[in-house]
């Protein structure tokens, strides 16, 4: 007999969590003003709301905080987490930050100024913001497939080259860089190939414009690299991680998702330059230069979660549990956007709730559904997300309108992830019940989604 698959980790430590009523939870979501992010996460049974910083660390990692070096300057964990960027991810300068987003800050504090364009493949809503807080654009050149989320394509987070041409054509002057998501979370967790790294590197060098990488998930999008994409089969998630920065001039770094982490994120250089001008933003925003917003145990943590998160086994088995989560809830019939992401399956909510005005922010509404059935917390990856136009200051309203069920780490197990498929279900089997979504009451300039305010319209 061939044997299953099993996990490449055995459980240590265990923390409680706790299952509540429908009548619990319907007080509780209401007096959260029906949004996800402003219920105490002990309403919470299983937690899907995001795979940032809340996976679990290994022994070694654990081990690492012990070993951490607190010296202001030039403490050995800011060498330990040096060493192993330039290991792994081929970078000769990097500057440690808080977060993912904080090294978006203090990068586009040097490279982005008002009127600029920024072209990339579906920025995240914190890149995106912090362009646009610049008064700068950012221009989104994703494959068109990418809309689709019945569409099988196996990189259906690329980047469309023809458009980035006409686009680096037609704003030239404007545009200093281009940033590549690995994955691409906003469409849904998809990959770029290596084949379009290369093209899009090539672009952008005949542009003579820089190629930065954000990278929260590149171990894996290495790993879809290695199962999808011919001739990298037998070569290993390190090697892959190599050559796909190889292209790149500069990374953005969250490191709460491939790197494992609770908490932290750097920027990676390749030109010295760049690095001086950033430091003097980063001992301004974050800290100094050998810490930048981290103390020196996370750093350890970080660099030993780089290498672990970039092992064929810890990817396989994480992405495992993703696929195990889309096929069940596939054997249900609830539309999900295929292919299975690599942190996350995606509700398509306009299949699901086929009847509700897009006005009502659907996917926000399914979420508000899933959290009520199950004390299921997933997140809106749609309108609300997307955020008014600046300019015109209209709800921008994108072709996608998702929940996003992100699968922390090494947290759950399967059978949270049966009783996460039977909860959509239930949601699914009531839908035509589901008369109504969602009206704002409150709602902030910019990242509306992290503190909106709704009733039931
Ligand atoms: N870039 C991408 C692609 C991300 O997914 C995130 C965060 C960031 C940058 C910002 O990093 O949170 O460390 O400041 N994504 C989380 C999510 C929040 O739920 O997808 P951060």
């Amino acid at each position: 007999m061939e044997l299953p698959f099993a996990e490449s980790y055995k459980i240590k430590m265990v923390e409680h969590i706790r299952r509540s009523s429908r009548e619990e939870r319907e007080k509780w979501i209401r007096e959260a003003k029906y949004n996800l992010f402003n219920l105490k996460s002990e309403y919470v049974f299983v937690d899907l709301l995001t795979d940032s910083g809340t996976g679990a660390m290994s022994d070694r990692q654990w081990s690492e905080l012990m070993l951490g070096d607190e010296s202001y300057a030039g403490a050995s964990s800011y060498y330990k987490m040096k060493n192993a960027i330039k290991e792994i991810l081929g970078f000769d300068y990097f500057l440690p930050t808080h977060q993912g987003r904080a090294a978006e800050n203090v990068l586009f504090s040097v490279l982005v100024k008002e009127g600029d364009i920024v072209p990339g493949n579906s920025h995240f809503d914190t890149t995106k913001g912090h362009i646009e807080f610049r008064k700068a654009k950012a221009v989104d050149c994703t494959i068109k497939e990418a809309n689709d989320t019945m569409l099988v394509h196996p990189f259906k987070g690329e980047v469309d080259l023809k458009k980035l041409e006409e686009t680096l054509e037609k704003f030239n002057k404007k545009i200093t860089f281009i940033i590549l998501t690995i994955t691409n979370n906003t469409s849904g967790g998809q990959p770029v190939s290596m084949k379009n790294i290369r093209e899009v590197s090539s672009l952008v060098k005949k542009y003579n414009k820089l190629l930065v990488v954000d990278s929260a998930r590149f171990a894996e999008n290495a790993y879809f690299i290695k199962t999808r994409e011919k001739g990298y089969e037998n070569k290993t998630i390190k090697e892959i991680v190599k050559e796909m920065f190889s292209y790149a001039d500069v990374m953005t770094m969250s490191s709460k998702k491939d790197a494992i982490v609770n908490m932290g994120g750097f920027i990676g250089f390749k030109d010295p330059e760049l690095f001086r001008k950033a430091s003097v933003f980063n001992i301004m925003f974050e800290g100094f230069i050998t810490y930048g917003g981290m103390s020196g145990r996370d750093m350890n943590a970080l660099a030993q979660g780089l290498y672990e998160g970039t092992e064929f086994n810890t990817l396989e088995t994480r992405i495992k549990q993703i696929e195990y989560l889309g096929t069940k809830c596939k054997e249900y019939s609830i539309p999900v956007l295929e292919p299975f992401g690599g942190h996350a399956i995606f509700v398509d909510a306009k299949r699901f709730l086929p009847h509700l005005p897009k006005e009502q922010f659907i996917a926000q509404t399914l979420g508000v559904e899933l959290f009520i059935e199950g004390g299921v917390r997933g997140v809106e990856i749609g309108a609300l997300m997307a955020d008014r136009d600046p300019e015109t200051r209209e709800n921008r309203f994108p072709e996608l309108e998702l929940l996003r069920l992100a699968v922390p780490r090494r947290v759950y197990t399967n059978n949270h992830m049966d009783y996460v498929a039977a909860s959509l279900a239930n949601v699914y089997n009531r839908r035509n019940e589901i008369k109504h979504g969602m009206k704002i009451i409150y709602e902030a300039p910019i990242m509306r989604h992290f503190t909106v305010e709704f009733d039931r319209s």
